[in-house]
């Protein structure tokens, strides 16, 4: 089965049909069934996260598989303690920030559009940039560090292969990450500011065992590593997706319907292909027929129930505002994703701001697709007609 491959969805669509719960390898499977994706995420008695109650996130001498610290992979009472101590906060901040991003959005658009005026422009460097430096800025991180931030990030993603696997590389630039991310709470602790992650170092040192230093690190990390590489997907796919399709994106010119347009791009093509963890039957359970032992690594495809035609009537159309169940991009269940609101601030804004700006955007050669478990596309060339000669 090839699914590295810019078009996986006539995979899914077979595997759908003839093995909705396909073995990956010894002990891993993957489902493609709607249903069979939302039991999963939604059940957490019958499905854990890798991390067990009280399990190790790592040492110095054995350091923790890729994601294994942060908050998806682990079960209660530590993800309920790593939840609580953040999601309040962390919308808290992001409402409290609109102003900024509003503004930084302006600023990372002006250049872009300038370009335009003389031709093709590649837009994933914007697309990139917005939920890069809001997440900085929300967290409180140096704008110097950017490009600091931009390659640690890079190096964990590219090394994930289009099949889901655990141990696939990253761990190095993972370690690094997070080794940033100590010395950036040290440093809070002599010198709070106002941004969340002063917040949570202050929560943290307040009251002992509030929360225990591994499991901040984890939030942080995850934070970081959730917080700005799939948004930027979503925008890459958002922008690509508005230039193909200009009837459709029409829905960009009215708030209401703008949140339409920005579901249907995440059902379309979901910027995570698979849920971050697996989850890992706690006995044998029989899904769509198929015994999955107990123990055994069990991934949904996010974008393959996306495309299910059991749900959504003609999975392959881009169609905003089609109605139905809503899409499994953000996941389900506890671990349902902490920064939906956030993407879909960030989305609006920059999608809307670039029609209001550019709104015969068409592209300018095909854009080169990202391969692994993170969509969105490496470049987004796209032209105004005018200038098109
Ligand atoms: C288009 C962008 C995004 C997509 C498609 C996305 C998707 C997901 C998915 C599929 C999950 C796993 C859900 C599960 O296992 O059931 C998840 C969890 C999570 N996401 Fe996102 N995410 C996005 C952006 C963000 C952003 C911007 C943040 C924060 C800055 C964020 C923070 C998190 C966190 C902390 C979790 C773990 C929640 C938990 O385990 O309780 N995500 N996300």
């Amino acid at each position: 089965m090839d699914l590295h491959t810019g078009d996986p969805y006539p995979v899914y669509e077979r595997l759908r049909e003839t093995e909705p719960v396909y073995r990956i390898r010894e002990g891993a499977y993957l489902l493609s069934r709607y249903q069979d994706c939302l039991r999963v995420l939604a059940d957490r008695e019958s499905f854990l996260a890798p991390g067990g109650p009280g399990s190790s996130v790592g040492t110095a001498d054995r350091p923790a598989p890729v994601l294994s610290r942060v908050m998806s992979s682990q079960n209660p009472p530590r993800h309920t303690r790593m939840r609580a101590a953040v999601a309040r906060r962390f919308v808290e901040h992001v409402r409290g920030r609109q102003t900024w991003i509003s503004g930084r959005c302006d600023q990372l658009l002006d250049p872009v559009v300038e370009s335009l005026r003389d031709g093709a422009t590649d837009m994933s460097g914007l697309a990139e940039a917005l939920p890069r430096d809001t997440i900085m800025h929300i967290l409180g991180l140096p704008q110097d560090d950017r490009l600091l931030v931009s390659t640690l990030v890079a190096g964990i993603f590219p090394t994930s292969g289009p099949l889901p696997d655990p141990d696939s590389g990253g761990a190095a630039a993972m370690q690094r990450l997070t080794a940033y991310l100590q010395e950036e709470v040290v440093r809070r602790r002599r010198r709070p500011g106002d941004d969340l992650m002063s917040e949570m170092v202050r929560a943290h040192t307040r009251r002992a065992g509030a929360l225990p230093h591994d499991e901040l690190i984890g939030i942080l990390t995850g934070l970081v590593v959730a917080g700005y590489p799939q948004i930027a997907a979503g925008i890459e796919t958002g922008i690509v997706l508005m230039s193909r399709h200009p009837q459709q994106a029409t829905f960009l010119d009215g708030p209401a319907t703008t949140r339409l347009f920005i579901d249907e791009v995440l059902r379309y093509d979901a910027p995570v292909q698979f849920t971050p963890a697996p989850r890992i039957p706690a006995r044998t359970v029989v899904i769509s027929g198929v015994p999955v032992p107990e123990g055994a690594h069990v991934w949904a495809a996010l974008s393959a129930a996306n495309r299910d035609p059991g749900v959504f009537p003609e999975p392959n159309e881009f169609r905003p505002g089609r109605g139905g169940p809503r899409h499994l991009s953000f996941g389900g269940g506890a671990h349902y994703c902490l920064g939906a609101e956030l993407v879909h601030l960030e989305m609006s804004m920059l999608l809307r701001r670039l029609r209001q700006r550019a709104p015969d955007l068409m592209p300018a050669r095909s854009p080169v697709q990202r391969l692994g478990r993170l969509r969105g596309f490496t470049s987004v060339p796209v032209i105004r007609p005018e200038r098109e000669s």
